[in-house]
C-alpha cells in the first residue's frame, strides 16, 4: 500500500507523524489541494497611531510566508501627524480606508463595524486580525464575529482591571469572541488561562511594537530631531498625555501644569501634544499658560523616528501612554507613568516603569532618584526580541 506524509502541522498536531493511506485520501477528497489549503488571506484592522506601529512587519512577512495581508485603516485617527506620517515612514499603505464622520464612541464603533463588514464581504478573508484595545479593535472583532470569520487578537489578555477605561471594556469584549490569541507578556497568558480559554488557542509570541523598533533601529538612531531641538543627551525629558482620566478634566490639567513647572526647573521638556489634550487645554482656557512654561517645548504629535530618537536619548519619560511604557522598558530608559494602574505589568515587574498618582511630591521624588542614579534599572521581558511578527505569521500560515 502507498503512504503519503504531510510535512506541516495543524492545530498543534505534527501531521508528518500521521501516515495516511493514499487510496483513502483520493477517494474521500478528490481535490486534495483545497482540502489541505491553509490560511492565505488575512485582513488586518488598524485605526489609531499605536495600531499602525504594531503591524509594520506583518505585511512583509506575510509575503514571505505565502499569506496575503490586507490592511484596513478605519480612519479613527485621521490627522496627518496621527496617521499618514506613519505609513510614509514605514513604507506601507492601507489597502482600504474607511471615511467615517462619527462624533461619539458609539457611532464610531457602529459605523466602523458596517465599514469593515463591506470590505470583508468583498475580500472574504479566512482570518481577521485586530490589534490592541481601541474602538477600531472592538469594531473589527464584532464585524468578524457577525460574518462568521475567524478572529485573531494581537496583544490579547492584557487587563488593567479598571472598567472605567474604555480600553479595558474593548479588551474584555474582544477577547470574549477571539479565536486565536497572541499574547505579549506573561500576565496576558495568565488572564486568558484563568478565564478558561483553551491553551491551544493562546500563543505567547512577544511584542510586535518591539519588532518595529528593531526593524527601524538605524532610522531611529540617525534621526536629527534632538540636535535640531538643541537638546543634549540625557539632559531633557520627553512627555505625552492623552488619557481621558487625566486630560478630560480641568483640575487634572491644572495639576499637570504645576508638575511641568516643577520639572522644568531642572530639565528641558519636550511634549508633543495629542489632539485630545490640545482640544481640552483650549476648551478649559489653559493653552496659553501651558505654552508659557519656561523650558517646555511643545510640538504637534511627532513622527515615529523622531519620537523614538527622543526616547533613546532622554533622561526619563513621563507619560500616561500604554505603548510608551513598553518602549521605555525595551530601551531601559526610566518611565514615570501617571496612572493608577497598568494593563502591562511586566513593564513594572521586569522593566523600567513606575506608576504614580498625579502628585507633585511623588513625581519629584522619582525624578530625584533618576538624577542620583538610584532609580531601578530593569531588564527586557521574555520574547521582546524583534521576532514576534515572525512567530505570528508562522502560526497564522499553519492554521
Ligand atoms: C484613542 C484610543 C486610546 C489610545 C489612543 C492612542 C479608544 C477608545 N481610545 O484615544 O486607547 O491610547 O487612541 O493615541 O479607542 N482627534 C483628532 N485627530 C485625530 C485623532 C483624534 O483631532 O487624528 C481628536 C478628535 O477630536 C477625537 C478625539 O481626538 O474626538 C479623541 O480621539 P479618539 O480616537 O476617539 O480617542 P483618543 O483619545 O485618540
Ligand atoms: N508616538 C509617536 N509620536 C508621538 C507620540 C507617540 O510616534 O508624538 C508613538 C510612541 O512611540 C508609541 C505610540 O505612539 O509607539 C503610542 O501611542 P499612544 O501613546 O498614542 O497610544 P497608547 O499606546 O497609549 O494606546
Amino acid at each position: 500500500m502507498l503512504l503519503i506524509v504531510f510535512p506541516f502541522s495543524c492545530f498543534g498536531v505534527r501531521l508528518s507523524k500521521l501516515l495516511v493511506p493514499i487510496s483513502k485520501v483520493y477517494l474521500k477528497y478528490p481535490c486534495r489541494k483545497s482540502y489541505f489549503s491553509r490560511v492565505k488571506n488575512i485582513l488586518v484592522i488598524v485605526g489609531t497611531r499605536p495600531n499602525f506601529i504594531k503591524i509594520t512587519q506583518l505585511k512583509k512577512l506575510g509575503d514571505a510566508k505565502g499569506v496575503a495581508v490586507k490592511l484596513l485603516h478605519t480612519g479613527q485617527h485621521y490627522d496627518r501627524n496621527m496617521s499618514t506620517i506613519f505609513f510614509e515612514q514605514f513604507g506601507i499603505l492601507p489597502d482600504y480606508t474607511l471615511d467615517l464622520e462619527s462624533t461619539t464612541a458609539a457611532s464610531q464603533i457602529g459605523e466602523t463595524i458596517v465599514g469593515i463588514e463591506k470590505v470583508a464581504r468583498e475580500l472574504n478573508p479566512e482570518l481577521i486580525v485586530v490589534v490592541g484595545d481601541v474602538n477600531s479593535t472592538l469594531a473589527g472583532a464584532i464585524a468578524a464575529n457577525k460574518l462568521g470569520i475567524k478572529l485573531a487578537h494581537l496583544e490579547s489578555g492584557l487587563r488593567s482591571f479598571d472598567r472605567t477605561m474604555p480600553e479595558e471594556i474593548n479588551r474584555i469584549l474582544t477577547d470574549e469572541i477571539t479565536d486565536v490569541y497572541f499574547v505579549t507578556e506573561q500576565s496576558g497568558l495568565d488572564h486568558l488561562l484563568n478565564h478558561g480559554i483553551n491553551p491551544a488557542r493562546i500563543h505567547f509570541v512577544g511584542n510586535t511594537m518591539i519588532d518595529t523598533m528593531v526593524a527601524f533601529d538605524e532610522k531611529i538612531r540617525e534621526n536629527t530631531i534632538r540636535t535640531s531641538l538643541n537638546m543634549s543627551d540625557r539632559a531633557y525629558t520627553l512627555m505625552t498625555f492623552h488619557r481621558p482620566a487625566l486630560v478630560d478634566h480641568q483640575e487634572g490639567l491644572k495639576t499637570l501644569i504645576q508638575i511641568l513647572k516643577d520639572v522644568s526647573e531642572k530639565y528641558d521638556i519636550v511634549l508633543p501634544i495629542h489632539p485630545r489634550t490640545r482640544k481640552n487645554l483650549k476648551e478649559f482656557g489653559l493653552l496659553d499658560e501651558f505654552n508659557a512654561i519656561k523650558g517646555l517645548i511643545t510640538a504637534e504629535p511627532m513622527g515615529y523616528f523622531e519620537f523614538q530618537h527622543l526616547i533613546l536619548h532622554a533622561a526619563f519619560i513621563v507619560t500616561d501612554s500604554g505603548g510608551i511604557q513598553e518602549e521605555t522598558t525595551f530601551r531601559q530608559i526610566p518611565c514615570i507613568t501617571v496612572r493608577p494602574n497598568t494593563e502591562r505589568p511586566v513593564t513594572i515587574d521586569v522593566g523600567t516603569n513606575v506608576l504614580v498618582p498625579l502628585e507633585r511630591e511623588i513625581i519629584k521624588r522619582h525624578i530625584t532618584e533618576i538624577g542620583n542614579g538610584t532609580f531601578k534599572k530593569g531588564k527586557i521581558p521574555t520574547h521582546w526580541d524583534g521576532k514576534s511578527s515572525d512567530r505570528i505569521m508562522d502560526i497564522i500560515a499553519a492554521l
